[in-house]
């Protein structure tokens, strides 16, 4: 006798108890709807520059249609390690400890992978990248926040790090410029945290997409400090710096026996990243850096704009020192990060994140994502405006 099938029951525990992500739900409400002003996507608004989608159309004009090795092309691997050397002060050997990959996205869920063993630790500092969490539940490990907060800019302290090492813990994950807060972190804070994780010998995962849409101060990747490259995994992409989302690539940089288990995984799975887009992110490396700064500086002023038009409303806003969002708190309100951001949809069609999509601590806060033109955030912020007064019923 056949029994009824329920698909159900044929997915993994692992699988079932990650939630869906908190964006994806609410954009699906954003898609139905007309007029909306988003603030909410991620991505940048600007197309990726001429000379870089030429690139990839000459090498589709060329028939350049192929798999490429595992590890990417040669010659971006080549075009990489020095780009690193110049801005970022770390050094990779482009033969064996660079590999592209299908955006950080798969960068980062090869490293969970290739390090996590079941029930292994995993430390990230909150609110954070949805990912993270979700990232090392799949490859079997226990995900641990750590919460930060505005007083100190969303920055993380080795205090706090500290008191969540456990002897499971086996990796800490950091992301400054922070996705959603654009936090970022100081020399001397990094140093104390890179004290620490030799100290527990702990290894250390670096996702750097946004270091350079740092608008102030200096950015440093913890993989420059002494003692860490040989136990860094750093991961870096095309999709901000060179607003190329749509083109998927991105790479990983470690310690050689690190890169090769990555890469043993990535063969079997992914096999390479697209040809198409690696040639496009060789050219990005070779004439992009004037592109990436331009757009900086358009950040810069849309983020000075925000962060005062929502101060001006009441809602305190930190100012974020690198990425492109501003994540005001809206406490003050009396709402919830979720009920304020639907509201204020449903309201004045405006689209933002609720700050909670990002971890238990981004409870109380929005993320805005600046990446829009600087008429929609002026039109944004009048709307937003509007509906802070209404709520607070002045
Ligand atoms: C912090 C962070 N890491 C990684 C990613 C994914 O990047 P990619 O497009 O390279 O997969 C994002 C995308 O928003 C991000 O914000």
């Amino acid at each position: 006798m056949s029994t009824s099938f329920q698909a159900e029951k044929f997915i993994a525990d692992n699988v079932r108890s990650i939630p869906r992500s908190g964006i994806r739900d609410f954009f699906d409400i954003v898609q139905g709807m007309k007029d909306v002003i988003s603030l909410g996507v991620g991505e940048p608004d600007f197309v990726t520059p001429w000379h870089i989608r030429e690139a990839a159309i000459y090498a589709l004009e060329r028939g350049r249609t192929s798999y490429t090795s595992n590890l990417g092309l040669p010659k971006l691997r080549e075009v990489i390690a020095p780009s690193l050397e110049k801005h970022f002060k770390v050094s990779y050997d482009p033969k064996r400890q660079i590999l592209i990959a299908v955006g950080v996205s798969e960068a980062m869920d090869i490293a969970f992978r290739a390090i996590i063993n079941p029930g292994d630790e995993v430390i990230y500092h909150e609110p954070c990248y949805v990912s993270y969490s979700p990232g090392i539940s799949l490859a079997h490990g226990v995900a641990v926040a750590v919460s930060c907060g505005a007083s100190n800019g969303f920055a993380v302290t080795a205090e706090a790090i500290e008191k969540a090492i456990t002897p499971r813990s086996k990796a800490l994950v950091l992301n400054f410029p922070t996705n959603p807060t654009g936090g970022t972190m100081t020399r001397e804070e990094l140093e104390k945290i890179a004290t620490l994780v030799q100290r527990h010998n702990l290894l250390v995962i670096t996702d750097e997409i946004y270091s350079e849409l740092t608008f102030e101060g200096e950015h440093v990747s913890i993989a420059s400090l002494p003692g860490m490259i040989e136990r860094t995994i750093f991961l870096h992409g095309f999709s901000k710096a060179y607003a190329m989302t749509g083109f998927r690539i991105g790479y990983a940089c470690g310690p050689v026996e690190i890169i090769e288990a990555m890469m043993r995984i990535h063969q079997y799975s992914m096999l390479c990243a697209s040809i198409i887009s690696q040639e496009a992110a060789i050219e990005a490396i070779e004439h992009g850096e004037p592109d990436t700064i331009e757009m900086r500086d358009q950040y810069r002023l849309r983020r000075n704009y925000i962060v005062n038009a929502l101060n001006e409303m009441g809602l305190k806003c930190h100012l974020p020192r690198g990425s492109f969002y501003a994540f005001p708190c809206i406490q003050s309100t009396g709402l919830s990060s979720k009920d304020f951001a639907v509201k204020l949809l449903e309201e004045e069609k405006v689209a933002c994140v609720p700050g909670g999509a990002f971890g238990p601590s981004g409870e109380g806060y929005l993320r805005c994502c600046f990446a829009t033109s600087m008429d929609r955030i002026q039109e944004a912020m009048a709307r937003m405006s509007r509906f802070v007064k209404r709520v607070r019923g002045s």
